[in-house]
């Protein structure tokens, strides 16, 4: 598969931000500004803002994804959400990995080696989040830290369903800190991945779609989005306005 054939997918990820109200509103505008020609729009919101999510895109091209799940589908972990419950509310995607999560709240590859796999099984597209930190940058053990992160997490999906599978490369330190990646580094890194893929399944490793994410604007996205491995990107600080998380999906256009 060429790069042209991979469809381009802009998310914006909320992170803790939006009440339900503020998400209807904010996916009503969205939708009068993004057409689904060509691009994948996605929005990976809080889960007490899915609901209402979902039904505000109804019949708009944007989807909506949740940022986190439960390997299992149902058991005594309070708190909790199960990839049945996310399905159940019309939710297409959930972020799995990501960085703020293993910080924060303990998430490990080998949970992910679980979930990964449960929501495929549940028609969820996961969300994939890898990344290394500054100091593993510094040292040169990006790659090290990315190998590691990828065969783990991919380990338990089957080589027909990896194309399924989304993988965002996220460098921790380009994170909320304006220090984008350039589009070399971007590339590179994304390149590795994808031959990370590729050691698994060369077809899956064509069809794989891979995003950049870490202090993307409407600025910055046209050179990153230009790469020949780059298939998108995971906005945070960016997707939380209407107008330039559209910049960004025309960016991608
Ligand atoms: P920023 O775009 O705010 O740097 O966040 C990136 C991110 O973590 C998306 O998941």
């Amino acid at each position: 598969m060429t790069p042209e054939a991979r469809r381009p997918y802009i998310a914006g990820n909320w992170k803790m931000h939006k009440t339900a109200a503020e998400a209807r509103s904010f996916v009503e505008r969205l939708a009068g500004m993004v057409s689904a020609d060509s691009v994948d729009v996605g929005l990976c919101v809080p889960f007490t803002a899915l609901a209402a999510s979902v039904e505000a895109a109804r019949d708009t091209p944007i989807s909506i994804a949740a940022q986190n799940m439960h390997q299992e589908p149902a058991g005594a972990y309070t708190g909790e959400v199960s990839a049945p419950m996310l399905v159940e509310l019309g939710v297409r995607g959930v972020v799995l990995g990501h960085s703020e999560r293993r910080r924060y709240n303990g998430e490990t590859d080998r949970a992910l080696q679980e979930k990964v796999p449960a929501a495929l099984l549940n028609g969820l597209e996961p969300i994939l989040c890898v990344g290394e930190s500054e100091e593993e940058r510094e040292a040169e053990e990006t790659q090290r830290r990315l190998r590691h992160q990828v065969q783990e997490a991919i380990e338990n999906v089957p080589d027909d369903q990896l194309p399924a599978v989304v993988i965002a490369y996220e460098p921790i330190w380009a994170i909320g800190s304006g220090r984008v990646a350039t589009p070399g580094e971007a590339q590179e890194a994304i390149a590795f991945i994808r031959a990370l893929v590729g050691d698994r399944s060369r077809a899956a490793a064509a069809a794989v779609r891979v995003l950049y994410g870490g202090s993307v604007s409407a600025d910055n996205a046209v050179e990153l989005l230009a790469q020949p491995d780059i298939d998108g990107a995971l906005v945070g600080g960016a997707s939380l306005d209407p107008e330039n998380l559209a910049g960004i999906v025309t960016a991608a256009g």
